[in-house]
């Protein structure tokens, strides 16, 4: 039996400026399901993000992420759920002068105790695994690079490759491609639903590219102006519905329709490909 991960119930969000963030929202998320979260800039998607680690509180509903209550956990449960989600951003956050693979054993700092400097102070153990995770996603041949010599989409794979090493159930990615290019963001795409598949990971993931959505999610959930106007299968979701999550850009006449299944085809190219 599947379990729901994320479970999000009637949650709306009014901030002291006024801003009604999130309308009465109920998301159920099973275990290993990769879900994409699209809408418009300030239709609520980072929000959202920032209620399921506890970062906002609701005004109300309720948010429970791997059976966890959110809204009342203590600052402990807080601590102890967050072990179990990987957070990926548009900023990749990685120490720039230390090399990839030195920036992916960091992701292990919450299971050691006391500071490490260099490699060389991470037990043998964790080596191999940061080895092994920046293998996966196609990044071993740069383990010895510093950071902030790789591309952006490099960069954002030692991320994930990072957030492996926490051993997550979770990972929240906010526009972790929203400054890349078409195709290091379909590899990041490819790469996070291959280890959601392996791992048996949750994957909430914001885009604001559509066709990546279509493209790699299992599922779409759209928001607008702070309420969910879509949740399905990418394969049940036409121009008709995508236009209700973008409805107010709906008087450019662009046929989304036909970017869309075009952007598909690409994508099933590239995927075969790999
Ligand atoms: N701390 C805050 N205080 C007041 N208003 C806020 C706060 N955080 C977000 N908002 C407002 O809530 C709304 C939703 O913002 P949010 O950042 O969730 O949108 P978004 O969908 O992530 O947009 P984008 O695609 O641009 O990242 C916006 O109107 C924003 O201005
Ligand atoms: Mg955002």
């Amino acid at each position: 039996m599947t379990s729901t991960v994320i479970n999000v119930a009637n949650l709306s969000k009014t901030f002291d400026t006024g801003t009604q963030a999130l309308r009465n929202v109920s998301i159920q998320i099973p275990e290993g399901q990769m879900v994409a979260l699209i809408g418009l800039s300030g239709s609520g998607k980072s929000t959202l993000m920032r209620h399921l680690n506890g970062l906002t509180s609701p005004t109300a509903g309720d948010v429970w992420v791997l059976d966890t209550h959110i809204n009342t956990a203590s600052k402990k449960q807080l601590r102890e759920v967050r072990r179990h989600i990987g957070f990926i951003f548009q900023q990749f956050g990685l120490v720039g002068r230390i090399t990839a693979l030195e920036n992916v054993l960091s992701g292990a700092l919450g299971s050691l105790t006391g500071p490490r400097f260099g490699v060389a102070s991470y037990p043998l153990k964790f080596r191999k695994q940061a080895l092994e995770h920046l293998d996966r996603v196609g990044m071993a041949d740069y383990a010895f690079q510093r950071a902030d010599t790789l591309s952006g989409g490099q960069m954002q794979r030692v991320a994930i490759a990072r957030s492996l090493m926490q051993q997550p159930s979770v990972m929240l990615a906010d526009e972790p491609v929203a400054s890349l290019d078409p195709e290091s963001s379909a590899q990041v795409m490819e790469i996070m639903l291959r280890v959601a598949t392996e791992e048996n990971l949750t994957v909430l993931v914001t885009l604001h590219q559509v066709e990546l959505a279509l493209g790699w999610a299992e599922r779409i959930i759209g928001l607008r102006d702070g309420e969910v106007v879509l949740d399905d299968a990418p394969k049940k979701i036409g121009k008709k519905k995508v236009m209700e999550v973008y409805q107010r850009v709906a008087t450019d006449d662009v046929d989304v329709e036909e970017i869309t299944q075009e952007s598909i085809r690409a994508l099933e190219a590239m995927k075969d490909a790999h």
